[in-house]
């Protein structure tokens, strides 16, 4: 029987769109139950070519950038202070070959690639169908899903290998609810759901669970930058009539990766304040 305390003693893990918000908390709690973690994001402290990057990933990125709330260097460097092997890398998920690139390199450093936390996603903009720009909704698609569907790809082999193998994938309840203004990250994050569950099916036999987590309203810099008044209306939604915080996520994506979750794999795992419960 394993222990909780250091329940991901031994395991490597690589967060995607770990610079900053969930993927940041996310990188830290696995650190914190034992994890030796890569932090990747398309934005990184050090990077030269930051500001083109965010230019390219859109208005919430620009601003972000611009005032300096990126911490991959920084998180890589709080984990190894925890005693813990880390370190932070450049990686567009939408790159296959820059994503193989850099699990190689995990693998050879590290010597495994146990967890994969497919974090990193668009949630800089609403519009309604008919002011929808198309360029996002090619970017959405591209970030949020076919960013995860490469990662998952090339760390496929590692853990079939290892016969032994975590996914998470961030879904979203804008993916299980919709979302008003929101048709292609509410479509990307209920394409999530689907891929979880067949990479589940595909994956128990090789050891490898796949679970999704749903998260509601959680209070990262990206939400907070959300237009205030839609935020109100939704923290009313919740039963809890609060947003949740980035740990609360973190604990979850934890969880399924230990082996306490052994027997769990395909879920989509509300942490949602019960935002899709009727309330009245
Ligand atoms: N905050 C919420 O309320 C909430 C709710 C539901 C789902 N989510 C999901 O959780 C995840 C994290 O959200 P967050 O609030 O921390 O947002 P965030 O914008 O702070 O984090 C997203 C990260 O992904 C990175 N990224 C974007 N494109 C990338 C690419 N091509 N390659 C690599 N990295 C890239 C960004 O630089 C950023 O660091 C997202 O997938 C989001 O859809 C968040």
């Amino acid at each position: 029987m394993s222990s909780w305390a250091n329940m991901l003693e031994g395991k490597v893990a690589v967060v995607t769109g770990a610079s900053r918000g969930l993927g940041r908390a996310d990188a830290l709690a696995l650190a914190e139950a034992g994890a030796d973690v890569v932090i990747t994001d398309i934005l990184i402290e050090s990077d030269d070519d930051s500001k083109q990057e965010a230019q390219k990933l859109g208005p919430l990125s620009q601003v972000l950038q611009s005032t300096k709330v990126v911490y991959a260097e920084k998180t890589a460097q709080e984990i190894q202070a925890m005693g813990r092997r880390s370190f932070a890398i450049k990686m567009d998920v939408t790159d296959l070959e820059q994503v193989k690139e850099v699990f190689a390199k995990v693998k050879e450093e590290f010597g495994s690639l146990d967890i994969l936390v497919n974090n990193a996603g668009t949630l800089d903009h609403t519009a309604q169908i008919e002011k929808q720009r198309d360029d996002f909704w090619e970017r959405d698609l591209k970030v949020n899903l076919t960013g995860a569907y490469n990662c998952a790809k090339a760390v496929w082999p590692y853990m079939k290998e290892q016969g032994w193998g975590r996914i998470i994938n961030m879904a979203s309840v804008a993916g299980t609810l919709g979302g008003f203004g929101q048709s292609s990250y509410s479509t990307t994050k209920s394409g999530l759901l689907g891929f979880t569950k067949s990479l589940a099916l595909e994956g128990a036999r090789h050891g490898i669970n796949v679970n999704a987590i749903v998260p509601g309203i959680i209070a990262t810099e990206a939400f907070k930058m959300g237009n205030p008044k839609m935020n109100e209306r939704m923290i009313e939604r919740t039963a809890f009539k609060r947003p949740g915080e980035p740990e609360d996520i973190a604990n979850a994506i934890t969880f399924l990766c230990s082996d306490k979750a052994k027997y769990i794999t395909g879920i989509g795992l509300n942490v949602s304040g019960g935002i899709e419960l009727f309330t009245f």
